[in-house]
């Protein structure tokens, strides 16, 4: 007898598999598997006369939890790159730049990072979610955070009483693959907030880990804001894509030029 048979050669081992896969079916589906999925009963695995193969619902799940966890903010939560309207010039080439860095991300030595700019309601933080929705689902682990929000969870940090959803928000700032601060600039910086902020985009630029950042200040006023070193860390580590002057909240109104 062939000791190197192919597993799914093996008809004992196929029905054994067949066994389990009835067994699954009978209301024990692995956790990590959907329920209702038509294509494996919520077993995970598909058991065929020639093979045994991962669901495709396995990893679709993996990508849900690890999205949830990402931190989406509830109004951008069905944005993507798909549903980004590229009609004008600006948000065409915004897009682009966009998807040729979500191309690029796993062929760079270094982790690039992502500088979205320009005025009010031009997709920045659009286009930032639709970066973390596609990077997730490459396996990476993303979180996004709102400037304001980071301020307020930080302050709240020097108490005693730290609510355990803000802690573990606060403690994955510095292990996740992709880190989104939005509206970078935003909000009150106390000198303990910006020694804070300097030390996790420092740490970040020097462990190559991907930054996302968005603002619509003019790039004087977020210096001052951010001050040099963050600044500098920033512009440096990240690749500027503009996203223009036309408000897609109000496109009645004049463009705004930062
Ligand atoms: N090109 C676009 N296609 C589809 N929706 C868009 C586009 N640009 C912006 N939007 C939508 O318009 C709204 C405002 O965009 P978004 O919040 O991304 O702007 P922003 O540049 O981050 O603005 P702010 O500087 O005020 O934070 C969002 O609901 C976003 O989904
Ligand atoms: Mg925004
Ligand atoms: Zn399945």
């Amino acid at each position: 007898m062939n000791e190197f048979r192919k597993l799914g050669d093996d008809p004992e081992v196929l029905n054994f598999l067949a066994d389990i896969q009835s067994l699954a079916q009978k209301g024990d589906p692995s956790p990590d598997s959907d329920r209702d999925c038509p294509d494996c009963d919520g077993y995970g695995y598909i058991v065929t006369p020639d093979d045994v193969k991962v669901c495709h619902c396995l990893q679709e799940r993996k990508d849900k939890r690890r999205l949830g966890k990402s931190n989406i903010p509830k109004r951008y939560k069905n944005k993507d790159l798909e549903n980004f309207k590229a009609n004008i010039d600006s948000r065409r080439l915004a897009l682009r730049q966009v998807k040729r860095f979500i191309e690029e991300f796993d062929l760079a030595d270094e982790r690039p990072g992502l500088f979205l700019y320009g005025a009010a309601g031009t997709g920045k933080t659009h286009l930032a979610v639709g970066a973390v929705k596609e990077l997730v689902g490459r396996g990476h682990s993303c979180l996004f955070y709102n400037m304001v929000t980071l301020i307020g969870d930080l302050r709240q940090s020097h108490g005693y009483d730290l609510d355990r959803e803000i802690q573990e928000r606060l403690d994955r700032l510095y292990e996740v693959d992709v880190l989104v601060l939005d509206d970078l600039g935003a909000g009150k910086l106390s000198e303990f907030v910006l020694e804070k902020t300097y030390s996790l985009i420092d740490q970040r630029y020097s462990n190559n880990q991907c930054l996302i950042v968005t603002s619509n200040l003019p790039m004087a006023e977020l210096e001052k804001q951010i001050t040099y070193p963050v600044f500098s860390r920033v512009r440096g580590m990240c690749f500027t894509v503009m996203t223009g002057d036309v408000d897609f909240r109000n496109p009645d109104l004049a463009p705004k030029r930062l």
